[in-house]
């Protein structure tokens, strides 16, 4: 098999792991298809890190800061703006940046990612010292519990090796009462909508990935990794059973992206 070919193969077994994945490795020694996926998906960022905003701004016509705003609109911020706030997967930092310059806001905001590059590639953006990058884990959180007024991941649960534990863990740090806001990609409910976006979606962002970016996978996974997220309703039933209540959800642009959003109930935790 050739190296492109078990790239591939790589990126395509990534992009279908991520519900109930051990990330651990078995006792024959065979790597979990969790452990493959954390794997690809913390090199595969750090090395698009260069073109990620570019390629974003492009392959959504620009309308992703529209998104990313709606969903610090649904974070609650206001009831507490002088917190202490989470985002998960911050990438370049968009999500954190649009938090701390919201007209009002007075807290701190620790902005996530595994991907040193990612974070490294957003630091020329952020003024406020408002905002601050940590290289972390979202799985396994340098956080205690209850420990932070509010999280928001943009993008990021779908590339989670194990999408249910990360749920968990997100809302683990909540504050009673806080509330965790998850942006990513869904799958249009209209079946019309679907059909353009997929020929899109499946042909030419990949070509536009790959050309703007160079890098031979990333933008073959990102449709492959949608395809195998959970729907908007079953994701909200996802952030029902890590814990979370009161969950709603909003399809954005006929959508093609979705907000969910749920408050960590005081005295509550994961469902067994
Ligand atoms: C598509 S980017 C989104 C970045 C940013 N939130 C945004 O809105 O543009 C996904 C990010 O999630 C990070 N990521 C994925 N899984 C992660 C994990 N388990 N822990 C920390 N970061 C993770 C990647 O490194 C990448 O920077």
């Amino acid at each position: 098999m050739s190296a492109v070919d078990t790239e591939r193969r790589e990126a395509l077994e990534a992009a279908g792991a991520g519900r109930g994945a051990a990330d651990v490795e078995g006792e024959t020694g065979a790597e979990s298809s969790g452990v493959v996926k954390r794997r690809y998906v913390r090199r595969m960022f750090s090395e698009i890190a260069p073109t990620y905003d570019l390629l974003n701004r492009l392959l959504s016509f620009n309308i992703d800061g529209r998104w990313r705003r709606r969903a610090i609109d649904v974070l609650g911020w206001e009831r507490r703006p002088r917190g202490r706030y989470l985002d998960a997967c911050a990438g370049t930092l968009d999500m954190s940046i649009e938090l701390a310059r919201r007209a009002g806001f007075a807290g701190t905001v620790i902005a996530a990612d595994f991907a040193e590059a990612m974070l490294r590639a957003g630091g020329a953006k952020v003024r406020a010292a408002a905002v601050r990058p940590v290289v972390a884990d979202a799985l396994q959180l340098p956080l205690g519990d209850a420990s932070v007024d509010g999280a928001m991941v943009a993008f990021g649960v779908r590339n989670f090796a194990d999408i249910d534990a990360g749920l968990r863990e997100l809302s683990r740090v909540l504050k009673p009462g806080a509330r965790l806001v998850v942006l990513d990609c869904s799958a249009p409910p209209s079946a019309a909508v679907r059909g353009v976006y997929q020929v899109y979606f499946r042909r030419l962002l990949p070509l536009v990935g790959r050309m703007v970016s160079g890098h031979r996978t990333a933008y073959r996974y990102l449709p492959e990794s949608v395809a195998h997220f959970p729907p908007a309703p079953a994701l909200a039933a996802c952030m029902e059973q890590a814990g979370l209540s009161d969950v709603r959800y909003e399809r954005l642009t006929f959508g093609v992206t979705a907000v969910h959003w749920g408050e960590r109930p005081a005295g509550g935790g994961a469902r067994a």
